[in-house]
């Protein structure tokens, strides 16, 4: 079994009935659960905000991973910390101040996140590692699930792993979202990445939640890149 964090997206979820999609990733041993919000500004889409993280929160002892794809985000993050979210990211291109922003997301009792999108360049976060508990690389461009994989991103992954260092305390978390399926998964989790978001490839008619995850974490297992 791989040791990566499992982390299903809700995007792609039945919204009808949330806490029932929610509690059957938990069932099936997804470790965190992603909730995607977005503001129809910093990406095309909008999508959810506080209440529907705080019942999310009501639905699983899990942690809750929020992402926010937000323009100024620092005017957000406690309201989503109040919602019960564990994690909080936001995206570096969004923030002005993002030093302070992380600072106070943890002030909050919350991890803090910085996101970057595919186009933006690594090097900001030597400046933040004493202040980020996650990065997460970016492996399409955000504002809707389904879209395809972005390939540049695994060695980005492999570069963001060596800026960090091996970081064998796991002190900074490397998170990957976009595109991740069974054969995506592999090849990410060998680059560095320790938490794989997924959300078409576990909310979907093709199987259950279940087989889904059990097939993401065989693949992440695995360190093969697929097709
Ligand atoms: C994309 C979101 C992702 C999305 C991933 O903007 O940040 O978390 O839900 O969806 P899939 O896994 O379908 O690419
Ligand atoms: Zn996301």
């Amino acid at each position: 079994m791989s040791g990566v964090v499992i982390a299903p997206s809700i995007l792609s979820a039945d919204f009808g009935r949330l806490a029932e999609q929610v509690q059957e990733a938990e069932e099936a041993g997804a470790d965190w659960i992603h909730v995607d919000v977005m503001d129809g500004h910093f990406v095309p889409n909008i999508t959810l905000g506080p209440a529907i993280t705080a019942a999310v929160r009501e639905a699983t002892d899990l942690p809750v991973d929020v992402h926010l794809m937000i323009e100024s985000p620092d005017r957000y993050v406690e309201a989503f910390v109040d919602a019960g979210a564990s994690v909080v990211s936001v995206h570096a291109e969004a923030d002005v101040h993002l030093h302070r922003t992380l600072t106070r997301i943890r002030e909050l009792g919350a991890e803090a996140g910085v996101a970057l999108n595919p186009a933006t360049p690594i090097e900001l976060l030597g400046e933040l590692s004493d202040e980020m508990d996650l990065v997460v690389v970016m492996s399409v461009n955000p504002g809707f699930g389904g879209q395809r994989f972005i390939r540049a991103s695994v060695d980005k992954i492999r570069r963001v792993r060596d800026l960090l260092g091996a970081a064998a305390d796991g002190a900074v978390r490397i998170e990957v979202d976009g595109g991740i399926d069974a054969s995506t998964a592999g090849v990410v989790a060998a680059a560095g990445a320790d938490v794989l978001v997924a959300g078409s490839a576990v909310y979907n008619e093709r199987a259950s939640v279940a087989t889904n995850i059990a097939t993401l974490r065989e693949a992440a297992g695995s360190g093969a890149q697929g097709s």
